[in-house]
């Protein structure tokens, strides 16, 4: 059975044939509107969304098929201590397919232990959110009509901004991009990206400390909202928040085709007059949401039976990971680590952080 953890659970080719079954239900959508009749989607939502969540009942609807689940942890059987393996072992009776977010970082590695249907990673709190990177993918593809050569600024919260991790993971696997990292110091990109993914594929990097110094040279301008839940104190948040405000005057130097994306929700990091500028595509970036998730259900769906590839790496037990966000130090799990092909370290195989 195939799951998506991460966007390179897919290979480029897999991936190129899931953009062309979302192209094909954009210009064709009555051919698929009986395509699910008769199965169930499960969203698990144990975190806020309104795209994610949405899109996904949006598209099982749209195949014919339905949905439950839950909108937040508080109304299903968590809130009484359930554990993700219980969960999802027991939703796996009741659906043929399960999209899951969750705020602690590598729960849909323990979900996928567990599960009896396919599993999709809807979002595991600042590690990886594998449905927005295809979501992004589909809106480069439908504006460009490629994925190599082009020059990709990364602007606001890199640290922990899953999206902005999994985009990058997905991206340098293509030819000849280049990213512009624009950040506060303290919201920089963390190192293990840099070190693990952007560094071993040769993609071309640089910071920039403004939207104004970057614009000129960029292809798509990907902005990110500052990621509230995810610092310490409010008081940290608060220093951030204003960070960078993208509005029609910093847009001066852009190129006429530059696409601005944004994952979305915003809060105040675009201002809305630039909502109706051509370069802005993150409305329809959330439109793309749908049909990509669409092609998803029904790839999952489609290769049930097959087995899933055998893990490159070897697991061996290890201490307590050190990411306070991690799921094993929040639930009966055994610390398991593997080693990194690349450098050889050990890293956590639920969270992905080093293991000293
Ligand atoms: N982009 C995204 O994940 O939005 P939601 O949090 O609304 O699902």
């Amino acid at each position: 059975m195939r799951h998506l953890l991460d966007t390179t659970d897919f290979t480029l080719r897999e991936i190129d044939d899931m953009i062309a079954l979302a192209m094909d239900i954009i210009e064709n959508k009555p051919k698929y509107a009986k395509a699910c009749e008769g199965k169930k989607l499960a969203t698990l939502f144990f975190e806020p969304s309104t795209r994610t969540r949405l899109s996904f009942e949006a598209a099982m609807l749209e195949l014919g098929g339905s949905v439950l689940g839950f909108s937040e942890a508080s109304s299903s059987s968590t809130a009484k201590g359930e554990s993700v393996s219980d969960t999802i072992r027991t939703v796996s009776n009741y659906a043929d397919i399960i999209a899951m977010r969750h705020p602690l970082e590598g729960a849909p590695y323990v979900a996928k232990k567990k599960t009896l249907v396919p599993l999709i990673n809807a979002g595991d709190g600042g590690h990886a959110h594998p449905t927005q990177t295809l979501t992004d993918l589909l809106t480069i593809y439908r504006e460009k009509g490629r994925f190599d050569k082009l020059t990709i600024g990364l602007c606001g919260d890199l640290k922990f901004g899953r999206t902005v991790h999994s985009l990058i993971k997905a991206m340098c696997r293509y030819q000849n991009i280049r990213f512009v990292l624009i950040s506060p110091e303290e919201l920089r990109l963390p190192d293990y990206i840099i070190r693990d993914v952007l560094a071993p594929s040769g993609a071309a990097y640089t910071e920039a400390r403004t939207i104004e110094e970057a614009v000129p040279q960029l292809d798509i301008l990907y902005m990110t909202r500052v990621q509230r839940e995810r610092f310490a104190s409010e008081e940290e948040y608060l220093k951030h928040k204003d960070a960078f405000i993208l509005d029609l005057d910093k847009l001066q130097a852009s190129k006429a085709e530059l696409t601005i994306m944004h994952p979305l929700p915003r809060v105040n990091e675009i201002a809305e007059e630039v909502d109706d500028d051509p370069r802005a595509k993150y409305f329809e970036q959330a439109l793309n949401g749908k049909y990509i998730r669409m092609a998803l259900i029904l790839t999952l769906l489609a290769r049930r039976e097959e087995v899933e590839q055998a893990p490159r790496e070897t697991l061996f037990a290890c201490g307590t990971c050190k990411n306070p966000h991690c799921i094993s130090n929040f639930q009966r799990v055994p610390h398991l680590a593997g080693r990194s092909e690349t450098d050889g370290a050990a890293r956590c195989v639920y969270c992905e952080s080093l293991i000293r």
